[in-house]
């Protein structure tokens, strides 16, 4: 097969992976209704068509935080990276520095922040979840900074998990899941010996690091449940910013109170999303949310955006659409499952050319440039 865009990754990525890993990846919660919109409300989104406008000068550039990018793009944190490719974090963060961009490592990761800011020389980003285990976040923070983690990203909509039930079908968890993923391993060799058996340990790296001890995937599910905080408000956050003197963005905004409460809170950037459909099924698009967040609080936050970008067409909607920068969750995890860090660069270079074209047939020389008149809008 030729590869040549997210779909083709996607299906690779279902051939090479077990069934529960894929579906992991792959589903949203309850009947997936966001997961769904998030994809076609962006890609309802028309652009508006500029020509004859000298477009040889054009950069990609944009700056956050003072960090160059080389085009408006982050890869999102997403769990058990290390279960889709061998030491998956390493992989993905390598693929990032290579294009230009920065990797964001889960909490939930399976490779430790130590095994992965090695071997980059580009800062890595870290996510971190509201957890009642106060002494693990502060942990995990005083690692992250002693490894040179630049950038923050507080993860505030998973103060309990969505309930996906394609889960519960797959094999990641319901009755004899432990026994189902060793059959599905079976029947994938190719994973089974790349990742199986020569990508161990498979351990939530960050945690184990913590503990002492061993956390294994079959631990994960529990182990989240178990220390999900529903007790969290503003108030608590206080002392992740006195904690944490880098830049600090939080990660699961929807709302337009919440969005104007980030910034009185002094955050340096937030994160509309919708954790990519996997939490509460019925919440608007992140395409819908963006340009109501947008109107409140663009200028006085920076803005990123992910849940449902597909393409480097997508990159450009979403920036049309209010905001300063997107993060990718499933696309590149699909290209990384497929084929490792060649498959991320791959898949990063073919969005960046489709930024590119976007922008020459938009008429925007640079990505400031790209705004709500990129819009087309029907008479
Ligand atoms: C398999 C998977 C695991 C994820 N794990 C995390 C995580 O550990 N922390 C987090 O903040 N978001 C996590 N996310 C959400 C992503 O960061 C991102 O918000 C989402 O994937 C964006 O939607 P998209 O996949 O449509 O691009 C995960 C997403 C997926 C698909």
């Amino acid at each position: 097969m030729v590869i040549s865009a997210t779909t083709d990754y996607r299906a690779a990525a279902q051939a090479k992976l077990p069934p529960f890993l894929f579906h992991y990846i792959d589903g949203g919660s309850y009947t997936e209704t966001t997961l769904k919109n998030n994809v076609s409300d962006l890609q309802d989104i028309a652009l508006k068509q500029k020509v004859l406008n000298d477009m040889s000068e054009l950069s990609l550039e944009h700056d956050v935080f003072g960090e160059k990018l080389s085009m408006p793009v982050v890869l999102s944190p997403v769990g058990l990276t290390g279960m889709y490719a061998r030491r998956g974090e390493v992989q993905a963060a390598k693929a990032a520095e290579k294009m230009g961009i920065p990797f964001t490592m889960s909490t939930v990761s399976v490779c430790p922040i130590e095994e992965v800011t090695p071997a980059i020389k580009r800062p890595m980003w870290f996510q971190l979840y509201v957890l009642k285990d106060r002494e693990f976040m502060k942990n995990v923070l005083e690692r992250a900074k002693a490894a040179g983690v630049t950038t923050l990203v507080f993860t505030v909509d998973m103060p309990t998990p969505g309930a996906r039930y394609r889960d519960m079908h797959s094999g990641m968890s319901g009755p004899y899941a432990e026994f189902r993923r060793v059959m599905q391993a079976v029947a994938h060799p190719s994973w089974a010996m790349d990742v199986g058996l020569l990508g161990k340990p498979h351990d939530l790296g960050n945690i184990s690091a913590y503990r002492n001890k061993t956390t294994k995937l079959g631990d994960y599910i529990g182990w989240l449940g178990d220390n999900f905080d529903t007790s969290i408000s503003w108030q608590d956050l206080e002392w992740i910013r006195e904690f944490w003197d880098g830049p600090l963005i939080i990660k699961g905004i929807l709302d337009v109170e919440d969005a104007k409460d980030a910034v009185r809170f002094g955050a340096d950037g937030i994160v509309v999303s919708n954790h990519g459909g996997r939490q509460l099924d019925g919440v608007m698009s992140s395409a819908k949310a963006l340009p109501l967040i947008a109107d409140a609080v663009k200028g006085d936050i920076k803005l990123f955006v992910d849940s449902g970008i597909r393409s480097g067409l997508d990159v450009v909607r979403m920036l049309a659409l209010g905001a300063d920068c997107t993060m990718l969750g499933r696309s590149y995890i699909y290209a990384l499952a497929a084929r490792g860090q060649q498959g991320v660069e791959h898949l990063l270079s073919l969005y960046q050319n489709e930024i590119r074209v976007a922008m020459t047939l938009t008429g925007a020389k640079s990505i400031g440039e790209i705004g709500n008149h990129s819009i087309a809008r029907a008479m």
